[in-house]
């Protein structure tokens, strides 16, 4: 039988801050609201993660070390986790592919209590109403930088990846927590990962329960408060 293929919708501009305002409201999110997320949404965050953005090179949305792109991102999405028009998507693991924009369908069901359990039972990724998984195929990049590849470079990329969704989920009113405590070979089972992938980070993602209030005058009377003790501390030296 054939494999479910969810065409995401086109890349479109949505994001409602600009990049440091973003910066600014990001936080790790650990409690969320009990609502899908829509797939207009999802898209422009994996597209954001490790979409194309500069096909003729075959470059991504986050920068990799010889553009050896070792990483793979996969979704798993709730029962009622993710909206598609007046639609509910298919629960299940789905792997992204970057090239059509699309989901496939590995696992049906929702898996979000295996995953929770994987995840030492960490609250927020049962109640988050979908999470991206981020998996890394070492081999594409050892194979050219042997173990600085291993020991650097494919964590690096995880976290450029992280931060991209952190960053996007923040400017579309969502929210995440990167989560690197889990049972590696538990959440590959889970997700019905590929033998050559090991799971890195697993990123819940919904609308947070309470919105983060910050401003840059806080920040700034921060700063200035700072360089005042530490001009004070200087006379008294
Ligand atoms: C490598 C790494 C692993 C992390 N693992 C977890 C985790 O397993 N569970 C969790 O709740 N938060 C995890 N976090 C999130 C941190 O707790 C969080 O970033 C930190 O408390 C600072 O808060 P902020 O992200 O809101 O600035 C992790 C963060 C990083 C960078």
């Amino acid at each position: 039988m054939d494999k479910l293929v969810i065409y995401l919708p086109l890349i479109r501009p949505m994001a409602k801050l600009r990049v440091e305002e973003a910066i600014l409201l990001r936080r790790s999110i650990r409690n969320y609201l009990n609502k899908p997320v829509e797939i207009e949404k999802l898209s422009l965050l994996l597209w954001s993660a490790y979409g194309y953005t500069y096909p003729i090179k075959g470059f991504r949305a986050s920068p990799s070390a010889g553009a050896t792109f070792p990483l793979e991102l996969y979704v798993v999405i709730g029962s009622k986790g993710a909206i598609n028009g007046e639609e509910y998507v298919e629960p299940g693991s789905y792997k992204y592919r970057a090239d059509t924009h699309s989901l496939i369908l590995i696992r049906k069901g929702d898996l979000r209590r295996e995953l929770y359990i994987g995840a030492l039972e960490q609250e927020w990724v049962l109640q988050a109403p979908l999470s991206i998984i981020i998996t890394a195929v070492y081999e594409r990049t050892t194979s050219y930088y042997g173990e600085r590849g291993a020991k650097r470079y494919v964590p690096m990329e995880v976290g450029h990846v992280g931060q991209n969704i952190y960053l996007l989920a923040t400017s579309l009113g969502l929210g995440t927590v990167a989560v690197g405590a889990f049972y590696d070979e538990y959440v590959s089972n889970v997700i019905d990962a590929s033998e050559d992938e090991v799971p890195m980070y697993i990123m819940p993602i919904g609308y947070p329960a309470t919105p983060i209030m910050r401003n840059f005058d806080e920040i700034n009377s921060f700063i200035e408060i700072n360089r005042k003790r530490k001009k004070k501390s200087l006379l008294n030296m």
